[in-house]
């Protein structure tokens, strides 16, 4: 059985004493953390002061972004040693906004996953399609094809590290979700990628999240889903009472 995972992508959100205020808040509220996994994602200016926080209370930490190299003369970049120097435990990797604002490719993607694994950080891999591919005809593809790449050389006896987010483009922060039932499907064709890649059994143990305008409205439609194995969370998880209200859907 695989456990679900709902992770919060605070984005470019919260100060040091917002993002304690919000942890602090989280810690309280959070009652029984075996049914799912819950993982919190700061800015990597919030890192170290989220993870004192949470120790030992069942949340787990996770960064929004990674370098694939342990160091160098990288301006600006931050390596897995560092994250895992933090306490991180996930990153999240090529998340649209990386891809679309950062230049990302599914190259550099794969590059960071394997750099997360061989560190021992499991990566949350975002993949989507954007809605004129949607509208095309072009999201399955797309998406099995973001996947492959994704995982290219990845070694089988990593893959239960991996987590997977399927977001449709369309759907991040803009209020608009996809139906439980479209994303179901997306999601199954997913783990029949990574099954013609490797094989049913280990397809079988990846997690994959549905992600995009995921409400306390809305969680209970994408759970009730057979695939879908939690969410990654963007605008509500920047409040206490919304991101507990999804964790105990
Ligand atoms: P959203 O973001 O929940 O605000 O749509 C999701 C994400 O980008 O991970």
């Amino acid at each position: 059985m695989r456990k679900p995972i709902i992770a919060g992508n605070w984005k470019m959100y919260k100060t040091i004493p917002e993002a304690r205020e919000l942890v602090t808040g989280l810690k309280e509220k959070l009652k029984e953390t075996d049914q799912v996994e819950v993982v919190v994602c700061p800015p990597f200016t919030a890192l170290a002061p989220v993870a004192e926080l949470i120790k030992g209370s069942g949340i787990g930490l996770g960064a929004q972004n990674l370098f694939w190299e342990e160091e160098g003369a990288y301006t600006g970049e931050v390596s897995p040693v560092m994250l895992r120097d933090l306490g991180c435990e996930y990153v999240i990797i090529g998340h649209s906004e990386r891809r679309q604002y950062f230049g990302e490719t599914d190259e550099m993607v794969n590059k960071k996953v394997k750099a997360a694994l061989g560190h021992k950080l499991r990566p949350i891999i975002c993949v989507g399609e954007t809605l004129a591919q949607r509208e095309a005809g072009e999201t399955e593809t797309l998406v099995a094809n973001q996947v492959e790449k994704a995982l290219a050389g990845v070694a089988a006896a990593d893959l239960p590290q991996v987590v997977i987010a399927y977001e449709p483009i369309w759907a991040i922060g803009t209020g608009r979700s996809s139906t439980g039932e479209d994303a179901n499907q997306v999601i199954g064709l997913i783990r029949k990628t990574i099954a013609r890649l490797y094989q049913q059994e280990l397809a079988d143990q990846v997690r994959i999240q549905y992600g995009g305008s995921v409400k306390p409205e809305n969680i209970k439609e994408f759970m009730a889903q057979p695939e879908i194995d939690g969410a990654l969370v963007g605008g509500a998880s920047l409040k206490v009472d919304s991101f507990m209200a999804i964790v105990d859907f």
